[in-house]
This record gives C-alpha cells, structure tokens and sequence, in this order.
C-alpha cells in the first residue's frame, strides 16, 4: 500500500521560536518517516507583509537552514519554495473564478485584517485561494498546522468539493485534506503567559545562543498560585514528563529562582545540538539552496502533471 501524503507550509517572516516549533515545526519531523512529505516555503504568501527585497532573500535562506537544523530529511520530504512552481498561481485564479466574495468574507484573517486596516490588499483576501492551490496540487491526506490554520483547512476542502462538484463528472479531481493540529500543543505559552508569538515579544528563540536562554527565562513573569510559578511550569512542561515536573515543583516549592535556573538547563541541552546543527548547514549555503532546487525539481513534475489534468478538465486543452 502506498504511504500517506503530508503536506505543509511555512512563511519566511523571521525566527522561529520554541511555540512554533512544538505548534508545527516539529510535526514535519515526526511524520517524514511514515509519510510521504512536500514542505515548502510559502515566500508568495508573505508578500502581503513583506515589501522588501533583501529581507525577504535573507528570511528564505533563514527557513531553509531552520528546517534542515531540526532535521527535515530531504530524502524524505519534498522541500521546495512556493514562488519555483507557478502552477499554485495559476490554480489559484482557476479557484478564484469558482467561489465567491461573500464566502471568502467569513474568512477569519479576512475579517482581523479589515476591523484593523480598511484598505486591505487584494493577496489578503485571496489568502486562502493560494493556500488551497498549494494544498490541493499535491492531494495529501493531511495537514498538519497550528490552530490558527484550521479555518484555512477547511477553506481548501470547501474548494475542493465545489470543483469536483463542478468539473468532477462523479469523480475527485481533488482529494479533501484533513487539517491536523495536536491539542496538547495547540498553544504554546510565552514568557508573559499569553499565547508565545512574535508580535507579543514574548518569545524563547528556537536557536537562542545560552545568554538569550537565560534572558528571556529570567523575564518570565511569576505569577505564583501555591508556590508555583505557573508561566515557568507551562514551559517547561514541554521538555520533562508532567509526573517528573509535579514532584519537582512541589520540592521546590516557593524556590522561583532554582526552577528557573533548571528550566535554564534544560532549554540549553534541548537546543544545544539544533543551534550547532544549524551553524553547520549555514556553512554551505549553497548545498543548502540546492536542496531547495532539487526539490523545486521533483515538485514541478507532480504539479505540472495535477494541471494537465486539470487544463483537460476544464476545457482549455484543445
Ligand atoms: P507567530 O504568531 O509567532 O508570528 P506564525 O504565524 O509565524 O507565528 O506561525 C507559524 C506556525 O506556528 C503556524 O502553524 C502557527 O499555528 C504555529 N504557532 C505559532 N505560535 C504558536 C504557539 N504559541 N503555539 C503553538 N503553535 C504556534
Ligand atoms: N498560512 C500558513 C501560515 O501562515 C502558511 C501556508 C501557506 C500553509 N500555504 C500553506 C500551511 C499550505 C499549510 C498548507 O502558517
């Protein structure tokens, strides 16, 4: 029997912190073994809030290395960035011209990004159009993202459907993909106990040097209720066994300085091995870019090959 297929993007928008990595990162890692994976980099998403040049060539190097440092296996997953295969663009204006404005309203991004900005861009609201290009292209069985995805999940199945509804003549042009999200990590806390995210300022980097370790763990606010420091515990249950971590915080009762100074260390050996790592790929990067073309390469034949098809059913293959 053939594998399962994932599949999953990542915007270039800056460093990944530890909330991302548990949220999403780390999923691509565990799947790639029994799975059959396509990661890509999502660059032509992150043009809505990204307007310069130079960054945006430094943010895709900076992915590229963060998943080759946690250990995507390019062996294993189909590693590519999203702007090498045109095919997902044009998909994209094929669904566009298949569902409709006040649908694409409900969308949750959508409606944040108008109560915040009247003057919204044309990408916003298609958003979800592209996201579904790049799902659907590939047909996998799952996604796995972060809560915050969910909805454009669901966006993609809805498209799906319409278009085999549409085009199908009784059969799935397009297989509905299964969004996957684990609830214990859903949402990773941040150091000031709201959800960790980069517009918060409340991260712990995926690949901190140990000063910055130390820095962000000292800032973390300590709201004690019975002598734990509750935004400390929610941390570091993400690198010891919850069993483990009750008795310790028990025995330690009140001590907020030696809590904070264990998690220290135990941050340190978790990210320890993945900052080395990545200094390594970043000593060659054009080997690393290379992996990116080779599986922009493998890419392209799948997705040229979903368009013929889709070119012939929709009548344009003359
Ligand atoms: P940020 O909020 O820091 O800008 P992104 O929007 O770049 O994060 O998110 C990238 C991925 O990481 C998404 O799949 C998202 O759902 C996941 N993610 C982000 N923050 C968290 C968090 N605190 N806990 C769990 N998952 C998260
Ligand atoms: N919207 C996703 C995010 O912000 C990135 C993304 C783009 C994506 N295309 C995708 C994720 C396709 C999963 C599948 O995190």
């Amino acid at each position: 029997m053939s594998k399962k297929v994932f599949l999953s993007g990542v915007q270039p928008s800056g460093k990944p912190h530890i909330g991302n990595y548990f949220g999403a990162m780390k999923q691509f890692v565990d799947l790639q073994n029994e799975h059959d994976g396509y990661v890509f980099i999502a660059d032509y998403h992150a043009l809505h809030s990204l307007r310069n040049p130079k960054e945006m060539k430094e943010n895709i190097k900076n992915v590229l290395l963060d998943y080759l440092a946690i250990g995507l296996d390019p062996k294993k997953v189909t590693f590519f960035k999203q702007s090498d295969i045109s095919e997902h663009t044009e998909l994209a204006w094929i669904f566009d011209t298949i569902i409709t404005m006040p649908y694409l309203m409900r969308a949750h991004a959508f409606k944040d990004a108008e109560a915040k900005n009247k003057e919204i861009d044309v990408g916003t609201f298609n958003y979800p159009v592209l996201m579904a290009a790049d799902i659907l292209m590939y047909g996998p069985d799952l996604v796995p993202v972060g809560a915050d995805q969910k909805q454009h999940v669901e966006i993609a199945r809805d498209i799906a459907e319409k278009f085999n509804n549409v085009y199908g003549e009784g059969s799935q042009i397009f297989k509905l993909p299964e969004p996957m999200i684990l609830k214990e990590v859903a949402i990773v806390l941040g150091t000031d106990g709201r959800k960790m995210s980069k517009s918060y300022n409340n991260t712990i980097p995926l690949f901190a040097e140990y000063e910055e370790i130390k820095k962000c763990v000292m800032s973390i606010v300590t709201d004690s209720s019975g002598g734990i420091p509750q935004n400390v515990y929610a941390i570091h249950k993400l690198f010891r066994p919850e069993e483990e971590l009750k008795k310790i915080y028990a025995e330690k009762s009140g001590k907020y300085k030696e809590l904070k100074e264990m998690l220290i260390e135990d941050l340190e050996k978790f990210i320890a091995p993945l900052r080395e790592r990545r200094k390594e790929f970043a000593k060659d990067i054009p080997k690393a870019l290379e992996i990116l073309k080779k599986g922009g390469e493998k890419a392209k034949i799948v997705a040229s090959k979903k368009m013929s098809e889709v070119r012939e059913k929709i009548g344009v293959n003359i």
